[in-house]
């Protein structure tokens, strides 16, 4: 059997549950994607770019404030998804476009707003796609990225990607503050101040969203039950599993 590669393992994770993806109320809401909301009507973009758009919850939120915005996934499953959302809700102005975020199809400077909102974890090429985001954006733009986002304390820190990849084979990693900083500046960013809540993931719904296979959810709970004392207090564990994780949204603009 030919193994797949991160980005094959990505579409396949994806593909099947872009309406799970849709319906998702931890991806529909949330104080980033409010956030998001604001920093767009102030910014009143001509063009926005949503990278790894998922569901295209972001794309929603941009679109009344933008001239069009397009929605960039490597699924095509979840793009249909979008598409199909998108004139539901009468959005005329979002098209959608497959590919990956380390290589956009796009000329250099061709968006005002650029935003990816939970996919980054999943990037093989995070330096590649931060590179290229910063490349795609206009000198007077604005980027705004938000993801999960890794404690400092390396002990729940290995906990936390521990049960995320068995949750999803297809995690890389969720960095931490420090990561983000150290990489937008990387890529050519003036990176803002993170804005950081606490993100309750309802256990069966957060595993169905996945279709995380019955073993690895055994693991996830074995985990749990073995979680030392930082660690439960850090995801606040609850006794049906359910959890909190730390989550991050900031601006960055072109250094
Ligand atoms: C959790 S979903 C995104 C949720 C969505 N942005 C939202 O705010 O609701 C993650 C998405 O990132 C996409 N993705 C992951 N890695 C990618 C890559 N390298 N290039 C493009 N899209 C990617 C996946 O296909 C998936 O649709």
């Amino acid at each position: 059997m030919i193994s797949p590669d991160q980005q094959q393992l990505v579409a396949s994770q994806f593909g099947p549950r872009a309406d799970a993806y849709v319906t998702s109320a931890v991806h529909a809401q949330g104080e980033d994607l409010q956030r998001i909301a604001g920093w767009a009507a102030a910014q009143k973009p001509m063009r926005a770019l949503d990278l790894g758009c998922g569901g295209g919850h972001v794309a929603f939120a941009l679109a009344p404030h933008a001239g069009d915005v397009v929605a960039y996934d490597l699924s095509p499953d979840m793009l249909a998804a979008v598409a199909k959302t998108a004139a539901g809700k009468g959005l005329a102005n979002i098209t959608v476009q497959q590919g990956r975020v380390e290589s956009l199809p796009f000329p250099d400077a061709s968006f005002d707003m650029v935003v990816s909102r939970y996919s980054a974890h999943h990037w093989r090429g995070f330096d590649a796609a931060l590179t290229e985001a910063r490349r795609v954006l206009k000198p007077d733009g604005v980027a705004v990225f938000a993801d999960i986002v890794a404690p400092a304390d390396k002990l729940c820190d290995t906990w936390m990607q521990s049960i995320e990849l068995l949750r999803d084979p297809s995690h890389q990693r969720d960095y931490s503050e420090a990561e983000w900083h150290d990489a937008l500046q990387r890529a050519g960013f003036k990176p803002g101040k993170p804005f950081t809540h606490r993100l309750r993931l309802e256990f069966s719904s957060w595993l169905a969203r996945m279709a995380t296979p019955p073993v690895q959810a055994d693991a996830i709970r074995a985990l749990f039950a073995q979680a030392p004392a930082e660690v439960r207090a850090y995801l606040e564990l609850e006794s049906d599993g359910s959890f909190c994780l730390g989550s991050m949204v900031m601006e960055a603009w072109p250094a």
